[in-house]
């Protein structure tokens, strides 16, 4: 479990550029749950995962990562971050070598490295074959895979993903999402999700966070926020389309996808044929 207990940040504290990024933030992260962090730009999240990663010091209040503090060492080994595009961090001469960089750094035998390499590309859906490429050659899509696959291979048990599809094109942003979501949640990981995409968040999470200038508007379920407007506006947020949709109907209930939407819109087009 991840415990964050009234945390405060501010950067450049005590100069006159001061700004105070989160404000007295709490919240707890399960085991095993989808957590999203949604927000505007700007409204802390990235500082927020920096320090549950251990990269940014706490200034006030305390980071718990299963009963460690984010501050000890060993936390490196639970906890892995992938960056906003973070395919600009790749520097090897081969797939290969780059997702076996950290792996390598930890001490890992050659066998054992192969083997994480190997087990990370088909989690990220990395076809075997592309393992001596240069992840130079590779289409957009696939140079974000390698880099989560480096993260993969260090097989943390919390997984920090920083806006992951930005900047993809739409096939690649599903294709990933999916492999994400399905191999790489399947192997047990607490995935921990930047977005500020309300559809990929009511596929995906289990609970949001929302967090508008450094502050906590919302903590639940994806399916709870969508009812709730007023923080949305006040989050610079927009309930998914198909929400949209059914509030223009009258509808009042949310869906989380299409096929619910559609049962939901059907279910009331039927009672008021009932009721005409
Ligand atoms: N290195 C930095 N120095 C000064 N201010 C920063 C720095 N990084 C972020 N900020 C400010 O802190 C606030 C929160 O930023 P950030 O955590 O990056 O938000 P988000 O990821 O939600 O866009 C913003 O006002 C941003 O301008
Ligand atoms: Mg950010």
């Amino acid at each position: 479990m991840i415990s964050v207990k009234n945390v405060s940040y501010t950067y450049m504290k005590g100069t006159p550029f001061e700004k105070t990024a989160l404000e007295n933030i709490s919240f707890d992260v399960a085991e095993s749950e989808v957590l999203a962090i949604a927000g505007h730009t700007g409204s802390g999240k990235s500082t927020m995962i920096q320090i549950m990663a251990g990269l940014i010091n706490l200034q006030s209040g305390s980071v718990e990562i299963d009963g460690l503090s984010v501050a000890d060492k060993r936390i490196r080994r639970l906890v892995g971050i992938v960056f906003q595009y973070p395919e600009q961090q790749l520097f090897e001469e081969t797939v290969e070598l780059d997702i076996g960089f950290a792996p390598k750094n930890f001490g890992l035998s050659y066998i054992e490295i192969s083997a994480r390499v190997e087990e990370a590309m088909r989690q990220v859906g990395l076809p075997n074959d592309l393992k001596k490429v240069s992840p130079f050659e590779l289409s957009g899509g696939q140079k974000r895979r390698v880099a989560i696959a480096g993260i993969l291979a260090l097989k943390p048990k919390y997984l920090i993903l920083d806006e992951p599809t930005a900047g993809l094109d739409p096939l690649a942003k599903e294709n990933l999402l999916k492999e994400i979501f399905g191999a790489v949640k399947k192997s047990g990981v607490t995935i921990i999700l930047v977005s500020h995409n309300m559809e990929d968040i009511a596929r995906f999470a289990n609970r949001v966070i929302v967090l508008a200038q450094g502050k906590i508007l919302f903590n639940g379920t994806p399916r709870e926020l969508f009812a709730q407007d007023k923080i949305l506006a006040r989050a610079g947020l927009e309930p998914p389309p198909i929400n949209q949709l059914l509030r223009k109907l009258n509808i009042n209930e949310q869906a989380l996808t299409l096929d619910e939407a559609e049962k939901i819109i059907l279910k009331n087009l039927n009672k008021k044929a009932c009721r005409l």
